[in-house]
């Protein structure tokens, strides 16, 4: 079997948790850290080689010197990207980060150019749709992670609020990767019992305000974004394309049509296996959900915007 190779760029809490994730589940064969702040990648990547002699199955962990080190990856997950900080405007945030995707991704053309790019960096769909505009790849093969994590958010609530086990839940999150998020709830079901039968309207709105709230409440906490849940997600993303499992996970994908909309990227179901996306799955969303998504794809179309008329993509 030919090596399962995954890139990492951006080697910061969320990139080196997902590789030291990857490492001990076992998944690939190697993981290729890469991160431009100095000894960074080189540093974790010998913390996470050493903590893998301890994994069911070796995994090689190296960190790249250099962006041509990163070659032949099939999948490179970018990470990079700075956070918001005081004084940054939401325009000053996207030019900064949509230009680190530019450097990375003419990085990955040349050196990856038949890998699937997950990426993991904010504000997510917008830099998932940079990412598609700057490569002009085939839309199976960009995918950003959003729907995994928010997931994973929503069936921890469902079970902070029924007491039954979270490993029973579905997920399903749609839309925006923030404040515009669509948690799904009444869609899903615990132990095959929809969760609409065992709890209240009301108990069912709290699970979405709270799963919204998700990534902000451990920030208030930490003073920094959560690394686990994002890390982990990654992950489930990276297993279902390496084994080509056909894992239905909301992901944050190019619309050409589906949902009646055309050039934004935005988090819906999809099917990822060994083409990445494989395929968008079209839920039948009643009145109310729809007016959701228009607002959340609306959010996502500013952010286009403002690049566009700082003519990032000229
Ligand atoms: C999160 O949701 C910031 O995307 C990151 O925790």
């Amino acid at each position: 079997m030919k090596s399962r190779k995954v890139g990492i760029v951006g080697a910061g809490a969320v990139g080196a948790t997902a590789a030291y994730t990857l490492s001990m589940m076992g998944i690939c064969h190697e993981i290729i850290l890469f991160d431009i702040a100095e000894g960074v990648a080189q540093g974790k990547a010998i913390d996470i080689s050493q903590a893998s002699y301890y994994a069911p199955q070796g995994t090689i962990v190296t960190a790249a010197n250099d962006a041509s080190d990163l070659k032949d990856c099939d999948i490179v997950v970018i990470t990079a990207g700075v956070p918001r900080k005081g004084d940054m405007t939401r325009a000053d945030l996207l030019m900064i980060n949509a230009k680190i995707m530019k450097d990375v991704v003419s990085n990955v053309q040349k050196y990856s150019p038949d890998a699937i790019i997950i990426c993991v960096s904010n504000p997510l769909d917008v830099m998932t749709y940079v990412i598609h505009r700057l490569t002009g790849w085939k839309k199976n093969r960009i995918v950003g992670m959003a729907g995994a994590l928010d997931g994973s958010r929503m069936a921890y609530q469902i079970q902070k609020e029924t007491g039954y086990s979270a490993r029973q839940t579905g997920s399903l999150v749609i839309g925006d990767h923030g404040e515009n998020m669509i948690p799904l709830p009444q869609h899903i079901s615990v132990g095959d019992i929809p969760l609409s039968d065992i709890i209240s309207e009301e108990t069912m709105e709290k699970i979405i305000a709270r799963t919204k709230d998700g990534g902000a409440e451990i920030v208030r906490y930490l003073g920094t974004s959560g690394y686990y849940g994002p890390g982990r997600a990654i992950v489930h993303m990276v297993e279902a394309i390496l084994n080509d499992s056909k894992t239905i996970v909301p992901s944050s994908v190019l619309l050409t049509g589906e949902y009646g909309y055309n050039d934004v990227c935005v988090g819906v179901p999809v099917v990822l296996g060994a083409n990445g996306v494989e395929e968008i799955i079209e839920l039948k969303l009643n009145d109310s959900i729809q007016e959701k998504f228009k607002i959340s794809v609306d959010s996502i179309r500013e952010g286009i915007e403002i690049l566009e008329e700082n003519k990032f993509f000229d």
